[in-house]
């Protein structure tokens, strides 16, 4: 009886380790992360220009930015004009915050100065 145990032990440690194997690969073929580059709409200031990947790779947690906006082109502005989220509010409370406290803290950041971001005649 024992080795009727030890096929099914087989079995099933088998089955889980596939099924594992078939949720990780899943994950990492359906997870759309969007374009490489993007520009967000910086309204009256002028575009800004943003490197989507580098901060993926750098950051790693698609929610550090995600739970605030949603994965979708022009998001922002558009919870920006259905009052969901204020005027610069993305800016100051999100970027700026992250980018200053890296800063401070003397490591890489990004910029936080206007024209760094906030490109002219882009649009
Ligand atoms: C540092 C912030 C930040 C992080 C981290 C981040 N994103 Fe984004 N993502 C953005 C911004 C900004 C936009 C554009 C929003 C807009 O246009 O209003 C965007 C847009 C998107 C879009 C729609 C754009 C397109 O080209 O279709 C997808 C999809 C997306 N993100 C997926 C992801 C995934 C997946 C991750 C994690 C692997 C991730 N993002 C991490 C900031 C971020
Ligand atoms: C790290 C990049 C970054 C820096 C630096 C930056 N901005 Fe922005 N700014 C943005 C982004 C992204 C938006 C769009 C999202 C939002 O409204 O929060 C924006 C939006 C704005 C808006 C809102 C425009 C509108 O009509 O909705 C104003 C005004 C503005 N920025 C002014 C400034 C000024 C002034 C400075 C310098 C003190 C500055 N920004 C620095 C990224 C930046
Ligand atoms: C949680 C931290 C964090 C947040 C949030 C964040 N950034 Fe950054 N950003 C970084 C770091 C780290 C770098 C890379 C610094 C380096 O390695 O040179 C960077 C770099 C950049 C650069 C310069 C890229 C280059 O090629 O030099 C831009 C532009 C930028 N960020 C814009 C933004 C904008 C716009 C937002 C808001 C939508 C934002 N960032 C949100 C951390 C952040």
């Amino acid at each position: 009886m024992i080795w009727r145990r030890a096929a099914m032990h087989l079995l099933v440690s088998s089955v889980v380790v596939t099924l594992i194997g078939v949720c990780a690969w899943a994950d990492l073929t359906v997870q759309n992360r969007g374009a490489e580059q993007l520009v967000i709409d910086g309204g009256s200031k002028g575009v800004v220009p943003f490197p989507h990947y580098l901060h993926q790779s750098i950051l790693k947690d698609c929610n550090v930015c995600h739970t605030l906006f949603p994965q979708e082109q022009g998001g922002i502005n558009r919870l920006k004009t259905e009052g969901k989220l204020v005027k610069q509010q993305v800016m100051k409370k999100h970027c700026l915050k992250c980018h200053k406290r890296l800063k401070r803290e003397g490591s890489p950041s990004g910029p936080t100065t206007c024209t760094k971001c906030h490109v002219k005649d882009k649009k």
